[in-house]
């Protein structure tokens, strides 16, 4: 049987679980693939470190990533070392080496994936990154395999597990944003940095790369626009729970009017939607297809075991690909549709407003709605007195002409406060 060698940059989280997946079902890989695949060079930062790898592997470290993608006996490239520079250096020189490529790196596809898929182009070279979306789920293959003959509509999801998380003890113990990030961070579910995920910087670059793939058209991290979840209050979550609504952030990428709509945001969702259902954190990707309807992708986006068994699928396909002599799908971005600017977005909305409990507040809201082309689908006072305050929910409407209602609510004497607004998402369309 023939041996294809795998070469790999990284052997942290995703990287010791890959060379244990490879290990562990090396019979079953082999028989699949038609060849045995082997790991002949490791690059990490530090030596003397421990690692969960399989004890004949050790010998293979090396704190030199260049020795990695210039060994000529390396057929497969799997990088899981993560960061911009110099991980994108090193890769373009893989791909000039004629390597093929596995990455599970979102940020630097969804900044400078364009340069590196293209370099894979040019050299004939496969390129893979199941993981780098959604971690474990099958969603990236789906995306350019299966539905490579469907118009997709809409891509929505939750990719980011550890505000999913937050959001989950948010509405099930009615605790504190502060409270829960508390409890993620005792679990090991953040980062050191929690940044990334709270502001919503990593769903972005998912988005983007869901975005370029969906409607093939290159969408960059840039392009997404962004809000996270800091802001969200104990308030806004049980007033959602109450319109029959659960509090997610989504990434949501779409086509309105010809352009690609891309953001990343919370928002309100039904809670028959079926993203409603997913909680603690879990990853899911809700798919609108012209002919295939809905589909739903569920899983875990993160954790070694999941994803590295994303990479080791994009090793196996690479495998199957080099022995029949061909190359797996490419990034294909022909469409080159212009990204709409979130002024130009549509969205349902909902707002909350403290008011003077006096006649005539709601004739004066309902006019600041009214004269700026936002129509509202429903509303209702809570509280009475200081404590006044009207929730209301709006039809689909620009989101130009929503900050504009929101500009003549705050000149209104009769709105003392806007204490929230939050899209609303899954219902009308
Ligand atoms: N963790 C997840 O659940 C997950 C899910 C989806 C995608 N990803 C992506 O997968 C990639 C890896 O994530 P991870 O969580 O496995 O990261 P990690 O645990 O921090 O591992 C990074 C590995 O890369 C090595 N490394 C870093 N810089 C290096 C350099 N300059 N030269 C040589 N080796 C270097 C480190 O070496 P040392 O071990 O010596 O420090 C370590 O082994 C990232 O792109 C991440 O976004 C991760």
């Amino acid at each position: 049987m023939k041996t294809l060698r795998i070469g790999q940059l990284g052997c942290g989280i995703v990287g010791s679980a890959v060379l244990r997946l490879l290990d562990h079902n090396s019979y079953d890989i082999a028989q699949r693939v038609g060849a045995n695949l082997d790991v002949a060079k490791i690059a990490v930062r530090t030596l003397s470190k421990e690692r969960d790898i399989p004890g004949g592997m050790t010998s293979h470290l090396t704190t030199d990533p260049h020795e990695v993608v210039t060994d000529p006996a390396v057929d497969i490239v799997v990088e899981v070392m993560g960061g911009i520079e110099p991980t994108r250096a090193l890769l373009l020189e893989a791909i000039d080496n004629g390597k093929h490529i596995v990455t599970a790196n979102k940020e630097l596809l969804a900044s400078l994936g364009a340069e590196l898929f293209d370099a894979a182009e040019a050299k004939g070279v496969d390129l893979y990154f199941e993981a780098a979306v959604a971690g474990g789920i099958p969603l990236i293959r789906p995306l350019r395999e299966s539905l490579a003959g469907e118009r997709i509509r809409k891509v929505m999801g939750i990719v980011n597990g550890t505000t999913n998380f937050i959001l989950t003890r948010m509405s099930e113990e009615g605790c504190s944003f502060a409270e829960a990030l508390g409890e993620a961070e005792r679990l090991g579910y953040t980062e050191l940095d929690p940044t990334a995920d709270i502001e919503g910087f990593d769903p972005a670059a998912k988005a983007a790369i869901l975005a370029s793939l969906a409607f093939n058209t290159r969408v960059v991290s840039g392009d997404v626009y962004r809000e996270g979840i800091a802001d969200i209050t104990a308030q806004d979550i049980a007033f959602a729970k109450r319109l029959g609504y659960t509090v997610k952030l989504l990434a949501i990428a779409e086509q309105q009017d010809g352009e690609i709509a891309v953001r990343v945001h919370p928002a309100m969702i039904p809670n028959e939607h079926p993203l409603a259902s997913v909680r603690d954190n879990l990853n899911a990707v809700f798919v609108e297809g012209e002919s295939v309807g809905e589909l739903m992708f569920y899983g875990r986006g993160a954790g070694g075991g999941p994803t590295g068994t994303s990479v080791v699928g994009d090793i196996i396909d690479i495998a199957r690909n080099m022995l029949s002599g061909g190359r797996g799908p490419g990034m294909y971005t022909y469409a080159d549709s212009p990204i709409r600017n979130i002024e130009a977005m549509y969205s349902q909305y909902y707002i909350l407003l403290d008011v003077a409990d006096q006649p005539g507040v709601l004739a004066a809201v309902a006019s600041a709605f009214g004269g700026n082309n936002v129509s509202i689908r429903s509303v209702w006072q809570e509280g009475t007195g200081d404590q006044a305050q009207l929730v209301m929910i709006t039809h689909r409407a620009l989101e130009r002409d929503l900050q504009a209602t929101l500009g003549a609510l705050r000149d209104l004497p009769e709105v003392t406060k806007i204490t929230s607004v939050m899209r609303v998402e899954g219902g009308e369309t």
